[in-house]
């Protein structure tokens, strides 16, 4: 069957793996997500992905979410993916580092379901948010990650207080915490260290659930790590 399937950050690491393995059923319809429309280029030789600029460090995450839905008859799966990572001290962070964080990992992610909802209340869709393990209460917290983590907790939440609110409807929606996987984001923000997935595996992975998890679950959130706790 069709899908039509919202990849945002699909220029670079897990979301561009997403891309890839989501577009190769020629069913599925994908919308490439990010800033930097220059990677997203590629995508252009794939007659079944639409590319769009897309910045959710703006005031109008809202609006130009809804333009670029706004000829789409229905969203079957938007996969919140993109995020910023900040990696300082606390004492060093400054006002800028934390709205940005906020609005990146949080408004802009609330903003762009605010813009996908009408195009899935009728038909149903399954929303994935992207979080990570630092955001999931009682795992192992990394010094510098106070913006990052606290961000993605709240992101955590969010999809519990969706879900709640959308449970009498056709919309699902879940968060997956992630463990480390190979990507430009974790080698900025820790040089060297080498991740036990890959972005290609993780991406597998995401691409799995969002196609089918929604039919076993919705408002939960998923750790997805090899790494205990
Ligand atoms: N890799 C890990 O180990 C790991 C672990 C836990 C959680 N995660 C989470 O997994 C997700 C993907 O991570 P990744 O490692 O693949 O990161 P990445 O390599 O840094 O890619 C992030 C994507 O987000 C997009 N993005 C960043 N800022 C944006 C903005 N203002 N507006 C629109 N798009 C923006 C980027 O595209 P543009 O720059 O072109 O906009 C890029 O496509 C993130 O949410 C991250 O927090 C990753």
């Amino acid at each position: 069957m069709r899908k039509t399937i919202v990849i945002v950050g699909a220029s670079r690491g897990i979301g561009r793996e997403l891309v890839k393995i989501l577009s190769q059923d020629k069913n599925n319809l994908i919308f490439a997500l990010a800033r930097n429309t220059k990677s997203l280029e590629d995508f252009n030789q794939l007659e079944n992905v639409q590319i769009h600029p897309f910045d959710l460090n703006t005031d109008s995450v809202r609006v130009s979410g809804e333009k670029i839905f706004q000829n789409i008859s229905s969203i079957d799966i938007l996969i919140n993916n993109a995020g910023k990572l900040v990696n300082k001290p606390f004492l060093e962070l400054s006002k800028e580092d934390l709205e940005e964080s906020y609005q990146v990992n949080v408004i802009g992610v609330m903003e762009t379901v605010q813009a996908a909802i009408p195009k899935m209340i009728e038909t149903g869709g399954h929303i994935v948010n992207i979080s990570s393990m630092g955001g999931f209460q009682g795992t192992v917290k990394f010094a510098g990650l106070s913006a990052y983590s606290t961000s993605k907790a709240a992101v955590a939440s969010f999809t519990e207080l969706l879900a709640e609110e959308y449970k009498d409807t056709k919309i699902k929606v879940n968060c997956l915490c992630l463990g480390s996987a190979q990507t430009e984001m974790l080698e900025e923000a820790f040089p060297g260290f080498q991740a036990p997935v890959s972005a290609h595996q993780m991406a597998s992975y995401i691409a799995d659930f969002s196609l089918n998890a929604h039919q076993w679950m919705h408002g939960r959130i998923i750790p997805v790590s090899l790494t205990t706790p």
